[in-house]
């Protein structure tokens, strides 16, 4: 008896069909093999499929079965052709139908019911794309699989309401699509209207939340960095539909979907701390998966005390910096991950945090100072477009801004701003494969930020004066464009490109 169930597998991003052909023969003694380039976890299925077919008071054949998992030279890891397995067998002991063009994908547990299987909207993607019309997943992975419209996403409970919806008895109602509550919820620590003084590292943070930005803040302990960048997901944009689906795909590629959880409509904030391994921030691992700057794509990558990172980490962002992606390459496969996110610095000017404070005395050596600067490399400082001194605020002012912190500006009114400014270079980059000023290349760049004569005439004196990089002279026309995007402006003036010069990399020119 043989019968070939399909089934898919993930590794990254990218899906790969499998096909499960089972044969169960009278002949040879009784054993249960899974071949087919079978991982560990792949071969523990068999005592789930087995135990889980007995609870569910079927009789598991006492015979020859032997699973070939198709394509053999695609390694296979995971426990989700549980379900593909244990329907194959099924439908051989129990002479069942299986429909066609149907996918079947999940993890068992012992008493027969289907568990949370992440990957499921990758699976519902990859069937869609290649012409299945059902796909049979867990009941709680459903409503992320139902994300994708124009296939059957139909959700199991457990193996024996699989049987009665196989044998016609008692039809499984396809899933809908249920958006979430948690759809408009921002992760909001602080509100910019609790950050007193600090006017310029929060025009900063607004320009950088409107363009995508990466910025770096250098400031005296207490001067409220902190503060500020989890003050950041307050006035980010929303994800528009294209972003909600790739920042969904990572997330339910690493299980981090919880059981019932739809699309994801905010903008990821990660916060990893300095002393997280350097796969953790990266990715990578034997079984390539993603790092925090990946799970940080389309959104904020906020790393505080940044001189305290590993230098391998810093000099591991590099290229996700520059291209958005990381490849990540094993010997049996190469893995490749978005990682286009925005990276928000913060650091101390030396080690005891007061140099070039205006009434404290810093007591660190020259010396000590630049080591400690040093920490941050030039090609890392190089790709950050923004950098910002953050002044300690005069606490003895304190007291009357209190009393007009209802006057500060909310996080809610300037994220209105960011929100205009990203729809006029959504409306920009329509034909483009982009959708911030950060991303521009050097041909967007000449296509949509023509200089007027003055404006270029200050430029070129500025990088002279100030010695800026190709790619600074580059990020000072984005950082530019974005101001003017905050503007309503259609063309680049002399006063935005003033500005944008005050952001220019000089933090560590000082010593
Ligand atoms: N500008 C400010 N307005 C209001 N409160 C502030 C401000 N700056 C700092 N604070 C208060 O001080 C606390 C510490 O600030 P924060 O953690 O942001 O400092 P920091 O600049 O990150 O310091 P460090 O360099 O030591 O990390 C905040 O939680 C807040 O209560
Ligand atoms: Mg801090």
């Amino acid at each position: 008896m043989f019968v070939k169930v399909q089934s898919a597998t993930n590794l990254g991003l990218e899906t790969t069909g499998v096909d499960v052909e089972i044969n169960i023969s009278n002949k040879g003694l009784p054993v249960f093999e899974i071949v087919g380039l079978a991982g560990r976890t792949v071969d523990e299925s068999k005592e789930r499929v087995r135990t889980a077919i007995l609870n569910s008071k079927i009789e598991f054949p006492q015979k020859r079965i032997v699973v070939n998992l198709a394509p053999a030279d695609v390694p296979k890891q995971g426990s989700f052709y549980d379900l593909a397995l244990a329907v194959g067998i099924l439908s051989l002991v129990m002479d069942l139908q299986l429909p066609e063009k149907s996918l079947f994908f999940g993890e068992l547990s012992l008493d027969g019911a289907l568990r949370h299987t992440k990957g499921c909207l990758l699976l519902a993607l990859f069937a869609k794309e290649n012409g299945f019309k059902n796909i049979f997943v867990p009941k709680e992975s459903s409503n992320e699989a139902a994300i994708i419209s124009g296939i059957n996403v139909i959700p199991v409970e457990s193996l024996n309401q699989l049987i009665l919806h196989l044998l016609n008895k008692e039809k499984i109602e396809a899933a809908k699509y249920q958006k979430g509550d948690n759809a408009n919820d921002l992760n909001v620590e602080f509100d910019m209207a609790e950050i007193l003084g600090q006017e310029q590292a929060k025009r900063a943070a607004e320009i950088a939340a409107a363009g995508g930005h990466n910025i770096i803040m250098v400031g005296s302990p207490g001067s409220g960095k902190t503060m500020l960048a989890r003050a950041l997901p307050g006035i980010m944009p929303p994800l528009n539909e294209r972003e909600s689906l790739e920042v969904t795909k990572i997330y339910s590629a690493v299980g981090s979907i919880p059981p019932g959880g739809s699309l994801i409509t905010c903008r990821p904030f990660r916060a990893p701390h300095h002393t997280a391994s350097p796969v953790g921030l990266i990715g990578g691992g034997t079984k390539p998966h993603p790092g925090e700057v990946s799970l940080a794509h389309r959104g904020v990558l906020f790393l505080d005390e940044f001189n305290e990172f590993p230098r391998q980490v810093m000099e591991a962002m590099r290229q996700p910096l520059e291209d958005g992606y990381l490849t990540i390459s094993r010997s049996k496969e190469i893995v490749r991950y978005p990682a286009d996110f925005m990276l928000v610095a913060s650091a101390n000017p030396c080690p005891c945090g007061y140099f070039n404070h205006p009434k404290k005395n810093c007591v660190c050596t020259p010396r000590q100072i630049r080591k400690y600067q040093k920490r941050i490399s030039g090609p890392i400082l190089d790709r950050i477009d923004l950098h910002i001194t953050v002044q300690p605020v005069d606490t003895g002012e304190f007291s009357d801004n209190q009393k007009n912190s209802e006057l500060l500006e909310s996080s809610e009114t300037i994220r209105k701003r960011v929100i205009l400014a990203r729809k006029r270079q959504e409306e920009r980059f329509e034909k483009d494969s982009i959708q911030s000023n950060a991303q521009m290349k050097n041909n967007h760049i000449k296509k949509y930020c023509k200089l007027a004569k003055e404006v270029e005439q200050l430029l070129r004196q500025a990088s002279m004066k100030f010695q800026l990089s190709a790619r600074s002279y580059m990020k000072m026309i984005k950082v530019a464009r974005t101001i003017a995007d905050l503007d309503g402006a259609p063309e680049i003036t002399v006063s935005h490109m003033a500005e944008a010069l005050q952001y220019r990399p000089k933090i560590y020119e000082t010593i």
